[in-house]
């Protein structure tokens, strides 16, 4: 919808500043949301997003500037404020009480509870609004055993069910498949129908340009540009994003593949009694990237893991550069040639009280004498490259912060400093802000043109995509697709991740 300057935006922050120690969260952010409009904030992790989102439906109170709803100041000092006007944030992170059912947990806290309601009218109610915005649940189910998608769709109703005219969604498509994410656009379509406003938080640039009818851009605290439906280049949003020029292109095998150098046959993995993994077949080729894609939870880290030899299958059989490893644990699988980089880097993988220099060599093979001087040319740079922000080499990496920690121990497993010819990565860009996503790209792009073997496990669809010669996806325990990167498209991959017949 074009904004109309007779009618009064729905909402607006006015040169708004909220600071946290050490940062400035929001930097005198202007943001304005016209009725029956959807207004996508755009960003990376840290950008500002959910600051000035909880500024508007007041969890935050600024340190200067308005938060302005119909043209008329307004002071937020609580949610709850923020309800008697309309105004209502659905958060990343749910707020549902898991042993109540829907219902329960959409009534729980709204004003009218103080007078007892009839269960069958609140159902009733729940069950109206989930008809009219598309958002299927049972009244009566138990949240607890709710699918992700489910819970947010509580998150949701509740929101309306309470009168909101104004929704602030942040990040909702997070937890969810592909299928799901067009589902709850259907939703935010019927909300603008309806005549409500969405502000709709993302960091996931490729998905927000069908949905938005403007997209607005932070970046440091900081605005940083503003486009109308019709005018959003995925290209130009993504400098606005990162502050620089980037590529966006798909990176595929350039050469003719190798020799199978990883290979797992009729793998089985049972925990606690449970089937974990059942039947994988998988073999990976030098110079090829073969990507596993899935939801998170469908069997991706154990997968990984028992390629790793950090667990040992019940049956099947594990090869690396043609050795036999499944048992041998860790070790066995890193001398035979397999470099891992876990999904949870922050626990594993680095020496928090040893230098970044120091923890770049550290899996070098014994014996083998470490140049010291050289050791620290090659930190540099890779600090430089990997825009690694420290005073130095010599830093010890429990000083990093989480994603900077990540891109040493990238660095370490992904280049020439380990010899391996097999690696295995796990959601080697989360956290990572673009401009890092487009190195490590570059990088394992690199690897793969020197002739390794590449596993790459992500829960990022694009991210499978954009790199990967043969895409698989996990579902429950299963391999249920496997396509050639170039062959496959977004849609068919995204029904598979959410079990449907592709
Ligand atoms: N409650 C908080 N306490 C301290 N710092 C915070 C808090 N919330 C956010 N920040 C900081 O403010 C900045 C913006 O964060 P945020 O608004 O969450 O960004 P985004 O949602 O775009 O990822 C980040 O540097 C973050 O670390
Ligand atoms: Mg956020």
């Amino acid at each position: 919808m074009q904004h109309n300057a007779e009618v009064p935006l729905a909402l607006a922050a006015r040169a708004v500043t909220k600071r946290f120690p050490g940062v400035v969260a929001n930097d005198q952010v202007n943001f304005d949301l016209a009725h029956g409009e959807v207004h996508t904030l755009l960003g990376e992790n840290g950008a500002g997003k959910s600051t000035l989102a909880s500024v508007l439906c007041g969890l935050y109170r600024p340190e200067a500037g308005q938060v302005v709803r119909d043209g008329k100041e307004i002071r937020l000092n609580s949610p709850r404020d923020g309800l008697t006007h309309g105004i209502a944030m659905v958060h990343q992170h749910f707020r549902l009480v898991d042993r109540f059912t829907v219902a329960e947990n959409v009534v729980l806290g709204h004003k009218s509870l103080s007078f007892v309601l009839a269960t069958a009218e609140i159902e009733a109610k729940v069950a109206a609004i989930t008809e009219k915005f598309g958002l299927p649940l049972d009244p009566r189910a138990v949240v607890g055993e709710l699918s992700a998608g489910e819970r947010q769709r509580v998150e949701i109703v509740k929101a309306l069910y309470q009168g909101a005219e104004i929704l602030l969604l942040d990040e909702p498509t997070a937890l969810l498949a592909p299928p799901e994410v067009e589902k709850l656009f259907t939703t935010v379509r019927a909300m603008t129908h309806a005549g409500k406003s969405v502000v709709f938080v993302s960091h996931k640039l490729a998905e927000v340009v069908d949905i938005s009818d403007r997209i607005t851009v932070m970046r440091g605290g900081k605005v940083t540009g503003s486009v109308r439906r019709g005018e959003a280049d995925v290209r130009r949003l993504a400098e606005l994003m990162v502050g620089r020029e980037i590529n966006i292109v798909a990176r595929r095998a350039k050469s003719p593949v190798g020799d199978v150098l990883l290979s797992a046959s009729q793998v089985h993995l049972e925990r606690d009694g449970t089937a974990m993994l059942t039947d994988i077949n998988l073999e990976v080729r030098g110079g090829e990237i073969v990507g596993v894609a899935g939801v998170a939870g469908n069997g991706q880290r154990d997968l990984a893991e028992v390629i790793a030899g950090l667990r040992t299958p019940q049956q099947g059989n594990v090869t690396v550069c043609g050795v036999p490893t499944a048992g041998s644990g860790a070790r066995g699988a890193r001398r035979a040639g397999l470099a891992y980089v876990p999904e949870d880097r922050l626990g594993t993988g680095l020496a928090p009280s040893m230098s970044i220099r120091d923890n770049l060599v550290l899996t070098r093979e014994r014996g083998f004498l470490v140049d010291r001087k050289s050791a620290l040319l090659e930190a540099e740079t890779f600090i430089k490259q990997l825009e690694i922000k420290t005073p130095g080499p010599l830093t010890p990496t429990r000083k990093l912060s989480g994603g900077n920690a990540q891109k040493v121990l990238l660095a370490r497993e992904l280049f020439a400093l380990s010899g391996a010819r097999v690696l295995v990565v796990c959601s080697p860009t989360r956290g990572l802000d673009v401009g890092a996503v487009e190195t490590v790209h570059a990088l394992l792009d690199e690897a793969r043109d020197a002739g390794k073997a590449i596993l790459l496990v992500s829960e990022d669809l694009d991210e499978v995509m954009t790199l990967a010669d043969r895409v698989l996806v996990l579902y429950r325990g299963r391999i249920t697709l496997e396509r050639s990167g170039a062959d496959t498209n977004v849609e068919r991959v995204g029904r598979a991740m959410a079990g449907l017949a592709t």
